[in-house]
């Protein structure tokens, strides 16, 4: 059977990418973010996951305000990288895991989560960002990836509560796949930033600590945390931060802190990273 072996966490700040792609990554301002990142590439070379079901949002890239789906799988063969404006940045095309996505749908849409079926998107920054720095600058993305899609931009997104059930229904298909596969749940985005109005540049050190604390000992009651404390406390971009909820809750309640990183600033966000296995 397919089963999760791992959580991982982490922001998915454009600039990162930027950094990356145009050979930035030694200048000081970027050296200590990819830092947070050199045990990562380590531990993701000895794990080889065949499979990262891959929780992001998409920037209106994909999805423009015509449609905005809360809830969307990639089923597809491949995925390309979205064109946000400077054109489609420098990496591999995605590589999906069609079968198992179509067997996630499934079992998840007849455990009550309405997915919407996309077979054709292109990626943004929001699911490249988080492989660069997991992965750095391979010529192919060393596993399949599935991208799951959470709508965090127009409002309203779905509650904490609801990410986390869900990552509980995805944990019950995933494992309920006939195929022997090492899969892990990524959770991207946040932590604490806020992009626009008169709070832009807004972060909060403390308050994303805290959250780090709860998401590991204490998930089921920061699931119940309402938008309007995100908002207030992480900015408006932190309410990205729900889609976390969705990898924690694909995980056994006790778990295992393999590594943990939190650094500011990173463009106009707070840096946060963590990695969790099941406890033992
Ligand atoms: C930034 C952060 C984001 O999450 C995003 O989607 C775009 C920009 C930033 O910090 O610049
Ligand atoms: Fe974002």
């Amino acid at each position: 059977m397919a089963r999760i072996t791992a959580g991982v966490a982490t922001s998915h700040v454009p600039a990162i990418g930027a950094a990356i792609d145009n050979g930035k990554t030694r200048e000081p301002y970027w050296q200590p973010v990819l830092a947070g990142y050199d045990f990562s590439k380590r531990w993701i070379d000895a794990q080889k996951p065949d499979v990262v079901l891959l929780v992001y949002n998409d920037h209106a890239s994909t999805f423009s305000l015509d449609i905005v789906p809360t809830f969307a799988i990639g089923c597809g063969e491949s995925f390309k990288p979205a064109d946000e404006g400077w054109g489609p940045r420098p990496v591999p095309e995605v590589q999906g895991h069609p079968e198992l996505a179509a067997h996630i749908a499934q079992s998840v849409i007849q455990q009550d989560f309405d997915l919407t079926i996309i077979n054709k998107m292109d990626v943004d920054h929001g699911l490249t960002v988080p492989l660069s720095l997991m992965f750095g600058q391979p010529q192919a993305w060393p596993c399949r990836v599935i991208p799951f899609a959470v709508n965090v931009v127009l409002y309203p997104p779905p509650s904490g509560r609801r990410c986390y059930e869900l990552g509980r229904a995805l944990r019950r298909a995933v494992e309920s796949f006939d195929e022997d596969l090492n899969v892990q749940v990524w959770g991207t985005g946040g932590m604490s930033h806020q992009l626009q109005g008169p709070r832009a540049g807004l972060i909060n050190r403390e308050w994303d600590n805290h959250w780090l604390d709860r998401l590991i000992d204490d998930p089921e009651p920061l699931s119940r945390l309402p938008h309007i404390e995100y908002v207030r406390e992480a900015g408006s971009e932190g309410v990205e931060l729900v889609m976390w909820l969705i990898m924690r809750g694909a995980l056994d309640t006790r778990v295992e802190v393999i590594h943990r990183f939190y650094h500011v600033p990173a463009s106009n966000t707070a840096v946060g990273h963590v990695i969790l296995e099941n406890a033992k």
